[in-house]
């Protein structure tokens, strides 16, 4: 077929060279380590405790010299930093003026059902969705809700400090969504994390890690539809190159001091196996739901989509002048590099890592096992067998109990619980991997593993999900609803 394709284009245009570009069809890559690392902004209240942020497609620069349409929050990708403090609940206004329904989520939060982004529980934009185009022509749900051009999100931020992310999470079309640019860091503090000389300020780095591809004119690539069931589209989409912050493989100075780097895989399918080069490891203070009890020291750290690892790196360990490379060792070529740190002068360091770090919730007793597994079933990626359906709930655990959860798979899903946060209790009936440690709320489940992880389920009652966050395994229905009763 592709070959057909470029015949076609090459017959058109008689033209070798134009028929060339249009088969390799991408744009120019950037050379690695040029562009500044962007920090995203910090969103401002507009009152105490009321965030607006207005959901819109804008042009914005990526690649050098070329303008990329992105769909951002407040029209910047990532969306703006949202700083929250435990205990002080925040409602946030999202506004939808994109041609698309959205739904948002924050991923990791402990959020009453109504505002956790349930994937028909949407917000269109005022005035009625036009469909924009076939395949994102909007299909409708049974039990949809629609908010007519803005829905106020309410937190009420009851949990740990901790590095929770937002995203978009429309039934069917959150891949492309994010792809396209609906995602953002979401940072939760409190007191116990306050008392800690970690580093802060500009030493403190969120890291949004992801992959894209990008036409000849700089516009995303993503593919046009997942009908055909294309076998990139099956596996998930990778892009060829990383951008962290929204910069292709940017370039950051640090001083020669101890830095905090909130790492955040966003990428729709690609994993991560990160590494410094040269060596130097990682210093890991928190996982995805907080402050680990003590730090844990890291060569490499494996991050599948939806995950964080909350790392300190002593870059007084290198010499003034040179630089250190954030590589991802599961990939070769250019998707291998990240970013760079350039260690530019000393500096004045009054930051440590104590040997103790927080009290995070006991391990709870489990009152029941479940078991869940995603599979691929003909065409179709499964959980338990079954297609997602909104509203077809295959658990209702108890409100204040915990649970273990034996997830298998086939593949790489990494399965993301809302609501609940989990322990992993083990791999294949072993003990789990150093960088398992902590409180969670995505694994990683390899290929054929059986993983079983301790889920609490405190808050709220109501209807959650569980799901691949693979994101095109998550619009390919590899979701499932559980109620908290
Ligand atoms: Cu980050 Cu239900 O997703
Ligand atoms: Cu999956």
């Amino acid at each position: 077929f592709l070959g057909l394709l470029g015949g076609t284009a090459l017959a058109a245009t008689g033209c070798g060279e134009v028929a060339g570009e249009l088969l390799a069809g991408s744009a120019p890559m950037p050379a690695p380590f040029t562009v500044p690392l962007p920090i995203p902004r910090v969103a401002r209240p507009v009152s105490p405790g009321l965030y607006e942020v207005t959901q819109r497609v804008a042009r914005v620069e990526i690649l050098p010299g070329l303008r990329t349409e992105v769909w951002g929050y407040d029209g910047t990708f990532p969306g703006p930093t949202f700083e929250l403090r435990r205990g002080e609940p925040a409602t946030i206004r999202v506004r939808n003026e994109l041609p698309v329904p959205t739904s948002t989520h924050l991923h990791g939060g402990v959020t009453p059902p109504d505002s956790d982004g349930y994937p028909t529980d949407l917000v269109v934009p005022a005035g009625g969705h036009s469909g924009h185009g076939g395949h994102a022509a909007h299909m409708t749900h049974p039990g949809e809700v629609h908010h007519e051009g803005a829905k106020d999100y309410r937190y009420p931020v009851g949990q740990r400090a901790a590095t929770l992310w937002y995203h978009d999470h429309r039934m069917d079309y959150t891949a492309p969504a994010v792809w396209q640019g609906l995602a953002g860091f979401a940072l939760v503090r409190d007191e116990e994390e306050d008392a800690l000389p970690l580093p802060g300020g500009e030493r403190e780095l969120p890291l949004m890690i992801c992959d894209r591809s990008f036409a000849a004119d700089g516009s995303f690539r993503y593919p046009r539809t997942h009908e055909g069931h294309d076998s990139d589209y099956m596996e998930g989409v990778e892009g060829d190159v990383i951008l962290v912050n929204g910069a292709p493989w940017p370039v950051h100075e640090v001083t020669a001091t101890r830095h905090r780097l909130r790492l955040l895989n966003a990428s729709n399918a690609r994993r991560l196996r990160l590494r410094l080069a040269p060596g130097g490891g990682f210093t890991q203070i928190g996982s995805d739901s907080g402050l680990l009890a003590a730090p844990v020291r890291h060569d490499t750290l494996p991050m599948a989509p939806g995950e964080r690892q909350d790392v300190v790196v002593d870059f007084s360990a290198y010499p003034v002048g040179s630089t250190v490379t954030l590589v991802n060792t599961l990939a070769d070529g250019p998707a291998g590099n990240v970013m760079r740190f350039v260690v530019a002068r000393r500096a004045k360091d009054d930051s440590a890592v104590p040997k103790t770090l927080s009290r995070p919730p006991e391990r709870p007793v489990p009152v029941t096992t479940r078991s869940f597994d995603f599979r691929r079933t003909g065409q179709s990626w499964t959980v338990n067998g079954r297609v997602y359906r909104p509203g077809d709930l295959l658990a209702r655990p108890r409100l204040g109990t915990a649970e273990v959860w034996r997830l298998t798979s086939d593949f790489h899903h990494p399965v993301h619980l809302h609501l609940a946060h989990f322990l992993v209790l083990a791999r294949n009936g072993r003990p789990p991997a150093a960088t398992d440690a902590g409180w969670k709320d995505t694994v990683d489940v390899r290929p054929y593993e059986v993983v079983d992880v301790l889920a609490r389920f405190e808050g709220y009652r109501g209807r959650y999900m569980l799901h691949c966050h693979n994101l095109e395994h998550e619009d390919m229905a590899m979701m499932a609803d559980f109620e908290v009763v």
